[in-house]
C-alpha cells in the first residue's frame, strides 16, 4: 500500500482525497489546518501532497519538521504574483526541503476535475516534473489511478513551464476568453 498524506482540506485536498482514497493500492490520510495533525500525517505518509496556498508552504514545512525527510513532496501550487520568480516555486520548495523529493503536479488542473482526471468524460493530461525518477513515477501512478493521462514533464527545473501552464489554465477559464472551468489540457501522441 502506498500511503498518501494530503495536507489541506480545501478544494484541492478534498478532490484529491476523493480521487485517490478508494483506489486499490492506496491509503489516504488528510490533515486539516492543525499543526499536530499536519506533523503526524506527514510522518505517516510516503507521499505528502501539499494542497495549501503558496503562502502557507513555509508554515507547513515547519509543522512537518523531520516528517519531510525522504518523503515525496507534491507541489500543486500556482503563483498569481505580478513578478515572474527567478526559479520555479517547486525548485524553491526543494531548496527549503533538501531531504525531500519534490515533484510538481496537479497545478494545471481545476480542482473540480482532480477526483477523476476527466473533463466532460475525456481524460486530461497530468504534467509531472521532478528530479527523482522513482518519485516522479509514483506521482504519475497516482495520477493514472485517478484517471489522468500522466505526462513526464522532465526534471524539476521544468516546473517553471508547468507552472506557466497552470496560470494559463486559469487565464483561459476566467480571463477575457472566459471558457470557464470545464476545460483541461491534453497532450496527444503520448502513450499513457
Ligand atoms: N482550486 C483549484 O482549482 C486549484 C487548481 C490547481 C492548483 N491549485 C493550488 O492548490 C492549492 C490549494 O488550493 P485550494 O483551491 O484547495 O485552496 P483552498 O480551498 O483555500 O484550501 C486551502 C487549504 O489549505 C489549508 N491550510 C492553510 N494553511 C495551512 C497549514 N498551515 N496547515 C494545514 N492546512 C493549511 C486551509 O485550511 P484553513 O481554511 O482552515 O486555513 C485549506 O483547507 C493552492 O496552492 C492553489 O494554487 C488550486
Amino acid at each position: 500500500m502506498t500511503k498518501v498524506c494530503i495536507i489541506g482540506t480545501g478544494e484541492v485536498g478534498t478532490a484529491l482525497r476523493n480521487g485517490i482514497e478508494k483506489k486499490p493500492g492506496y491509503e489516504v490520510k488528510t490533515a486539516p489546518h492543525e499543526p499536530t495533525r499536519v506533523r503526524d500525517a506527514a510522518g505517516w505518509g510516503d507521499v505528502v501532497i501539499l494542497a495549501v496556498p503558496l503562502s502557507a508552504i513555509g508554515e507547513v514545512l515547519k509543522e512537518m519538521g523531520d516528517g519531510a525527510k525522504g518523503k515525496i513532496l507534491v507541489d500543486v501550487t500556482n503563483d498569481f504574483g505580478e513578478e515572474t520568480p527567478a526559479i520555479s516555486r517547486a525548485e524553491e520548495l526543494q531548496r527549503k526541503a533538501p531531504d525531500a523529493k519534490v515533484v510538481k503536479a496537479f497545478n494545471t488542473v481545476f480542482a473540480k476535475h482532480m477526483a477523476t482526471g476527466r473533463v466532460k468524460g475525456e481524460a486530461i493530461s497530468l504534467f509531472v516534473a521532478g528530479d527523482d525518477p522513482d518519485a516522479k513515477r509514483e506521482v504519475m501512478d497516482i495520477g493514472r489511478a485517478i484517471g489522468f493521462l500522466p505526462v513526464d514533464a522532465g526534471p524539476l527545473k521544468n516546473s517553471r513551464w508547468v507552472e506557466s501552464l497552470g496560470i494559463l489554465n486559469v487565464k483561459l477559464g476566467f480571463g477575457p476568453s472566459n471558457y470557464g472551468d470545464d476545460i483541461g489540457f491534453r497532450v496527444v501522441g503520448v502513450t499513457p
